[in-house]
């Protein structure tokens, strides 16, 4: 597991050269329209549990063994990989819904659920049920349950705990958020892309890469009987602070899922 304080200690010593170099040359003045909007939220002072991050498919294969479950993470049992619905008949069936029982799901139908999501489909290669910009693998699937907040981790099979509070509250502003048992966030990691990627394609590639995992999951769900719409409307700098986010991750969009009530 990489250690994910390397990067974040990479982007403080690039933006304090940036600082000293600002202080010795007089900076151009940026049209509005150009200024970055100020960071959501202060670097933490003191350390808190961060995201792990993953290492990416195309090492996948030859990556060590991923690290073993903490006291506070979950195994997940082995996902269900054949069944359900004949795939035209859950194209068919796919829709948004908004009115969720707050029943927990059984732990086998997450473990499918993350599957489908965003699990690894082809373990010789690491490749996973979505496609990927050259398989960097850049969107991460994180689970918000009642209990805590966790990160699928698709090789070890796991769920790694990010948070103990219930931060259904923050995952969203429609009211049916905070009850549903289940939200899923998705985060892009740029920093899983060459930097010679521009950034321009860094967004486009975040976003085609959450919205295949999000249909999956809409798809999954026709499948199962289950209620599930997928979500712009969400704070995300808060949702990323409550999540120990590193400040290189962004939120894309978050996905409610739950029994009809
Ligand atoms: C990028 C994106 C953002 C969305 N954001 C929200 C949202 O914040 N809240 C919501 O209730 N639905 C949201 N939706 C769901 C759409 O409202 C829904 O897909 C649309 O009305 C079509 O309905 P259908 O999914 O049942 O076909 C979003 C969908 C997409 C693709």
């Amino acid at each position: 597991m990489k250690n994910p304080f390397r990067w974040l200690a990479v982007v403080l010593v690039v933006s304090a050269c940036g600082v000293a170099l600002a202080q010795t040359t007089p900076a151009p003045v940026a049209p509005a329209s150009e200024v970055l909007p100020a960071a959501p939220a202060p670097a933490p002072t003191a350390p808190v549990p961060a995201m792990p991050t993953t290492p990416t498919a195309t090492a996948a294969g030859t990556a060590s063994a991923p690290a073993p479950a903490g006291p506070d993470d979950v195994v997940l049992p082995p996902p269900r990989q054949e069944g359900g619905k004949p795939l035209l008949q859950a194209l068919r069936e796919r829709k948004s819904e908004r009115e969720f029982s707050p029943e927990p799901l059984p732990l086998q139908q997450l473990s499918d659920l993350l599957w489908a999501a965003a699990g690894i489909s082809r373990p010789e290669s690491g490749k996973r049920t979505i496609p990927s910009a050259k398989n960097w693998q850049m969107v991460e699937v994180v689970a918000i349950l009642p209990d805590g907040a966790y990160l699928y981790d698709a090789k070890a099979n796991l769920l790694r705990n990010l948070a103990k509070d219930d931060l259904r509250p923050l995952a969203g502003k429609q009211g049916f958020v905070a009850s549903a048992p289940l939200t899923l966030v998705y985060v892009s990691d740029p920093l899983k892309l060459p930097i010679e990627v521009p950034e321009e394609d860094r967004t486009l590639y975040a976003a085609v890469e959450t919205g295949c995992i999000t249909q999956n999951v809409y798809l999954f769900c026709a499948s199962e009987g289950l209620a599930t719409v997928v979500r712009a409307s969400v704070d995300r700098p808060v949702l990323a602070m409550a999540l120990h986010l590193p400040l290189t991750h962004r939120i894309t969009l978050v996905q409610t899922v739950g029994k009809r009530p």
